[in-house]
């Protein structure tokens, strides 16, 4: 039923009050709960609900308000947040500098002309180039991870004049059609494929496959435009390559004329210990991706940023890759303020240091309850947790859910668990996590794997 205009107006006229109430009555809760669940049924997917399951079985949860490390829902119950809406809250949620920010150019102006020039995308480009590593200096600014690979992809077909790409295994990039096709999972690219048709995977942190990869295609004539690569793959599972992965990964692709792509949509921004995951190993990638958090938790944006000589194909016409809303003034200001925070709070050195303190507590944990917890590995504060099967991830999720802790599996499953709380995390609120994490193994654990008594 679709409803009459006078009555649409009442609609939103609701959603407005509602926006702007500091409280909400009982009344307002019990609306919210039910009329979220039921338009998510009838008007978004259901399917979301039943995959949501972990935070709406027995207590449906409908987020609200945000705040430093946590967030509440609409009948006030606070979470911790391990998850850091999988990567983008690294400088923490509605970081005060960030919302300043955002609301002083809100005041003034929201959106662009499209064709004046615009002050803070210049200086968000200049930004850029001076935290980035090497000779990466110019920046494509769009509004997500997956068009930031777009254009990367586009950049490295441009520039190498070649059209197929290595990717691999376990990767994921976005679910647009051309990240889609460097995305490794079977279950989000079959219905679609043949996609861009000469993406090859290869297993990954090991260089050797990329090496015969190259070598065959050069034999065969199908020249690699790019490797593309997330320095430690997030949806994946958190797997971490060796210290000398990417170093040789560079030096392959100098040796065969190939760009290399890192997809620092999730790693980037502090997150592994450093401002960027491929600084641990000092190498510069050719075009790097990022996003996520790049919008200091509070508004999204993305960007490929690559060296001039790459950047020089886009000179003479700039509107071969262009959309309407990247590098809008919001969108800009907030990255300029997130930008600031990381770097005045020291983030990234913070991040390093928690994360090797939350790693060691975690692997000391896993000692004592080595069936349940197969594996624990990261880099700074972004950890994954392995358990042996699907079933058993999702049910220390959802325990953890229960004693107010958000984690997540990964969006390939869940098995591995992720840890990737905002660089914020105070050290009482990491200890507040390792408690009820201990809690929860120790249930599940008694649960599955010791002997009744
Ligand atoms: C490494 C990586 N690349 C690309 C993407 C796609 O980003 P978006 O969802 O903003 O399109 C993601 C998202 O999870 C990601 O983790």
């Amino acid at each position: 039923m679709k409803l009459a205009t006078p009555d649409i107006l009442k609609e939103t006229e609701h959603a407005l009050d509602l926006v702007a109430k500091d409280s909400l009555t009982a009344e307002d809760k019990a609306w919210l709960t039910q009329v979220t669940a039921d338009y998510y049924a009838n008007f978004v997917n259901p399917g979301i609900l039943e995959y949501r399951k972990s935070v709406s079985t027995d207590y449906v949860s409908v987020e609200w308000s945000d705040h430093a490390n946590s967030f509440e829902d609409v009948q006030g119950r606070r979470y911790l947040d391990l998850l850091g809406g999988y990567g983008i809250y690294n400088v923490g949620h509605r970081h005060p500098k960030v919302v300043e920010a955002v609301s002083h150019q809100l005041k003034r102006q929201a959106l662009h002309s499209q064709e004046l020039l615009e002050p803070f995308r210049a200086i968000l480009a200049k930004l850029i180039n001076d935290i980035t590593p090497g000779d990466l200096q110019f920046s494509f600014f769009g509004n997500s991870g997956a068009e930031a690979i777009e254009g990367a992809m586009k950049l490295a077909m441009l520039h190498t004049g070649r059209k197929s790409f290595i990717a691999a295994n376990a990767g994921f990039h976005g679910k647009t059609l051309g990240a889609l096709s460097a995305t490794a999972k079977a279950k989000f690219r079959q219905p679609f494929l043949p996609i861009l048709p000469d993406c090859y995977h290869i297993p990954f942190g090991d260089a050797d496959y990329i090496e015969s990869a190259l070598k065959s295609a050069d034999e065969v004539g199908n020249d690699i435009a790019a490797v593309i690569l997330e320095p430690i793959q997030g949806e994946g599972g958190i797997n971490v390559p060796p210290d000398d992965y990417f170093p040789r990964v560079r030096e392959l692709c100098d040796r065969f004329g190939a760009l290399l792509i890192a997809d620092e949509i999730q790693t980037g921004f502090g997150r592994t210990g450093r401002m960027w995951c491929v600084d641990h190993w000092d190498v510069v990638p050719d075009i790097m991706c990022m996003g996520k958090s790049m919008g200091g938790g509070v508004m999204p944006i993305g960007a490929f940023v690559s060296n001039k000589t790459i950047w020089e194909h886009l000179f003479p016409e700039p509107w071969l890759h262009s959309t309407t809303f990247g590098g809008n003034p919001l969108s800009c200001v907030a990255a300029i303020a997130g930008i600031h925070v990381l770097l005045d709070e020291k983030l990234p050195e913070r991040a390093d240091k928690m994360g090797t303190e939350m790693i060691a507590k975690l692997k000391a944990l896993r000692r004592r309850f080595p069936k349940l917890c197969a594996d624990i590995r990261g880099k700074g504060l972004m950890i994954g947790m392995e358990f042996p099967t699907d079933a058993i991830g999702y049910e220390v999720a959802k325990g953890l859910f229960d004693h107010g802790v958000l984690v997540a599996g990964t969006l390939f499953s869940a098995k591995t668990l992720r840890i990737e709380p905002p660089l914020t995390l105070t050290p009482k609120e990491m200890d507040q996590a390792l408690d009820a994490i201990e809690k929860v193994f120790k249930e599940t654990n008694a649960k599955h794997f010791e002997k009744k008594k």
